[in-house]
């Protein structure tokens, strides 16, 4: 007892925080005190009765909060989710006021924009709300690598691609900070499986460790410098992410140059000594073994009061900045009215439209009546489920979006929708709590009534939902791949529409890659419309009759079948398992079993066998053919792109173009630069991409010059024999394209050879 007294200062001199220098104050801390810093407010400690807060109580329905000590001026601080907007509770005890949130679109969608100074716009309103409605952080964004499409969040993640991952974050992160709030860039790292997130074994090697998974955080740390970093539940070679000293202390501040705090994810992990000797400091949302793991080896003098104190002082730092401390006076009155407008104009620039056979979009001023298919069309889907979720007011449905815009959807066919999904809804399972929900399968609409429908409507549209969340990976068969009834319905509705010389149009309100080779030949156009926030349908109509012109690109490809994907063979297959077997491993987690000693290939440990080759790195090398590739996206204008000048000034490349627009219609363009390196000294992708730049709206014939800049050291690869970034000597070709698969202008460059930078080694087996 004596240890936890001797440090406490007496009333008078108690330095506070803000008046007093941080390290005035760690030195007035008790050790209990310190502790209790270090483990989030989850709940209570039994063993001492230290002051510990309680999550719920300062905004509720956030996902933790820190810990106060108020007699050293140190507030509880409240973190909430997440990538998609604020999630909290929308309703409290005690008062008819409302805490809804605005549903912005999901990540994916974002990164799909390739805007990223719309992505920081997202980032000011998501980050308002978060201060309006008393948060310190955001826990967002989310920027790991979608590794295989049937990752359960990859709706939350931004790319296969590192470089659009990490610029995107970035942008992200600039625009929710610049309210004086955090963000928490997660899940550091090699996060790419929801099944058994909180044991599997992401085994893999320094290579594709560095180029491709740790690759997004790096240039978001770098550029934007988030307040926080969330590690991962997943271990790598063998240790627990947030237990790793090399990734947390050694790489991400040491080489990086992080200087905010380090968090886990909830009940990540299963030492808290460990975490605090990585440079783990915070651990959430806490529990009551966590404070008593810290006190043991404190106590036995195992855990250093240096490590201690220097997880303290980043937390000090931390809490110094919230507007908590500050003792901001939030409102809980966020502009929603404008967010709103943010939500449907950022959702247009990432809609991707796939397929538009002979100008089947946008929709001509003579076409108002429609026959609408597919329930999603009346139930649309705004974003995923689990923590990457928000608490919406309202989501506006394809139907709603339809009339607004002028577009009548056929009467009888709606209420038969509706009555159908009334009555199908309630028998739905889901598995557990946070988990996603199953959906109706489609309804059957006899032949007969097709025909009529062709005969009276002027257009057939179906959506086609699929969803996904935390804690489950998509099922192939169904999810990913289309499921009967829907086959059915597109081929149906195709058939008699066509009989009519009527069209098709597909939308695609998904959470990620689904299977179109078998089908998208069909239909006269299809739109991704992803998961598009609360203004879905506003959006989707905006699209549809041409208020907006597409201009997203896709951030990851479409392969034509799942078993091409190059994880294919080493990754979790949910259809395999049985909804016991998802519910335990969901379980696992509150339980801190952390267990993968089954050894079961997949779920145990996951081999990134595919290296360095994830996405269009592996399908362009490989030459294979793709349902749609990486970067790619139609426009209902064309655009030329002409006079490529490349300039090397110093180390940094100056890459200059132009783009006009062709068409007959005002649009903005995605432009691409891949580089292909020489590749004598190691196997390299075919291409990689290294800038990008979305052209402002452009006018028919109207053109701009675009400027892109590339830093020579930026073409290096990491070689694991010397633990450094190397940069090959030889002929650099320079690939301008409209996708990876469309490249529109090429310019050899000469590359003098260098050892760029030599950097830690990551141990790859304990
Ligand atoms: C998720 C995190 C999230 C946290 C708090 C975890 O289950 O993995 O992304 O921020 O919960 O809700």
């Amino acid at each position: 007892m004596l240890l936890f007294c001797s440090l406490q200062a007496t009333a008078q001199d108690v330095p506070l925080l803000g008046k007093s220098s941080i390290n005035d104050v760690i030195k007035a801390m008790t050790i209990e005190e310190k502790i209790s810093l270090l483990i989030g407010a989850a709940s209570e400690d039994s063993a001492t009765g230290a002051v510990v807060g309680r999550t719920e109580a300062i905004v509720p329905g956030a996902a933790g909060t820190t810990v106060a000590i108020p007699r050293l001026g140190i507030p509880a601080t409240v973190l909430a989710d997440g990538p998609a907007g604020l999630r909290i509770a929308p309703t409290r005890e005690g008062t008819d006021a409302t805490f809804y949130c605005t549903h912005f679109p999901v990540e994916t969608l974002l990164a799909s924009t390739w805007n990223t100074e719309l992505v920081s716009e997202v980032g000011r309103a998501m980050g308002s709300e978060v201060l309006e409605y008393g948060a310190d952080v955001l826990l967002a964004p989310a920027t790991n690598i979608m590794r295989n499409p049937l990752c359960g969040r990859n709706f939350e993640y931004y790319s296969e691609d590192p470089l659009l991952a990490g610029k995107i974050a970035a942008a992200m992160i600039r625009g929710v900070q610049s309210n004086g709030v955090g963000t928490s860039l997660k899940h550091f790292a090699v996060n790419n499986q929801e099944i058994n997130r909180t044991a599997i074994d992401a085994r893999l090697s320094p290579r594709p460790l560095r180029e491709i998974y740790l690759k997004p955080f790096e240039i978001a740390v770098k550029e934007a410098q988030p307040w926080t970093v969330m590690t991962s539940y997943n271990k790598i070679n063998g240790t627990y992410a947030s237990q790793r000293a090399d990734l947390v202390t050694s790489i991400l501040r040491d080489e990086w140059g992080f200087e905010g705090l380090v968090m886990s994810d909830w009940h990540g992990g299963i030492d808290a000594v460990e975490q605090v000797r990585a440079g783990n400091d915070l651990m959430m949302p806490g529990t009551a073994r966590q404070r008593e793991q810290l006190r043991e080896a404190i106590l036995a003098g195992t855990l250093s009061m240096r490590d201690v104190d220097t997880s303290v002082k980043c937390m000090l730092e931390y809490i110094q900045r919230t507007p908590r401390f500050k003792a901001y006076a939030y409102d809980n009155r966020p502009d929603l009215t404008a967010h709103a407008d943010v939500t449907r104009r950022s959702a247009a620039e990432g809609m991707v439209l796939l397929e538009n056979r002979n100008e089947a979009l946008p929709l001509g001023r003579q076409i108002r009546k429609a026959a609408v298919f597919g329930t999603t069309s009346y139930d649309l889907i705004a974003g995923g489920t689990g923590s990457g979720d928000v608490n919406h007011a309202y989501v506006v449905s394809l139907i709603e979006g339809l009339e607004k815009a002028g577009i009548k959807p056929e009467d009888s066919l709606r209420k038969e929708y509706e009555k159908y999904i009334s009555i199908e809804t309630p028998k739905l399972k889901q598995l557990a709590w946070f988990m996603p929900r199953e959906r109706v399968l489609e309804m059957r609409v006899e032949k007969e009534r097709l025909r009529k429908l062709a005969k009276s409507q002027d257009v057939a549209l179906i959506t086609i939902g699929k969803t996904s969340g935390e804690f489950v990976d998509r099922k192939l068969n169904g999810n990913f791949n289309l499921t009967e009834e829907e086959r059915m319905l597109i081929d149906n509705v195709c058939e008699a529409f066509h009989a009519e010389r009527k069209k098709v149009i597909v939308i695609l309100n998904v959470c990620g890659v689904i299977e179109t080779a078998s089908w998208s030949a069909e239909p006269d156009a299809v739109l991704v419309a992803w998961m598009a926030g609360q203004e879905g349908g506003n959006t989707i109509a905006d699209i549809l009759t041409g208020k907006v012109n597409p201009s997203g690109k896709l951030p990851m490809t479409f392969p034509v079948a799942y078993a091409d994907v190059p994880s294919a063979g080493n990754f979790a297959d949910p259809d395999r398992l049985t909804d016991k077997d998802l519910v335990d491993l969901m379980n696992s987690l509150e339980e801190h079993t952390g267990d993968n000693s089954q050894n079961r290939k997949d779920i145990d440990y996951s081999n990134y066998e595919e290296g360095v080759f994830v996405g269009y790195r592996h399908f362009d090398t490989q030459k294979r053919q793709v349902a749609y590739p990486f970067g790619y996206g139609l426009s209902y204008t064309n655009f030329a792109y002409s006079d490529l000048k490349i300039e090397l000034s110093g180390d940094l490349f100056t890459v200059t173009f132009e783009i006009k627009n062709t068409g007959n219609q005002a649009g903005k363009e995605v432009a691409q630069l891949y580089v292909s390196a020489p590749g004598q000294d190691m196997p390299k992708p075919a291409q990689e991409l290294k800038a990008f730049a979305k052209t402002r709206l452009l006018e028919p014939g109207e053109s701009e010059r675009v400027t892109l800049t590339v830093n020579a050291d930026d073409l290096a690869s990491f070689s694991e024999d010397e633990s450094a970034w190397v940069r090959e000597n030889g002929v650099y070709e320079f690939h301008l394209g409209a996708s990876s698969r469309d490249i529109r202008l090429k310019e050899n460059v000469e590359v003098a050879g260098k050892i760029v930078e030599r950097v830690y080694p990551l141990i790859i087996e304990r």
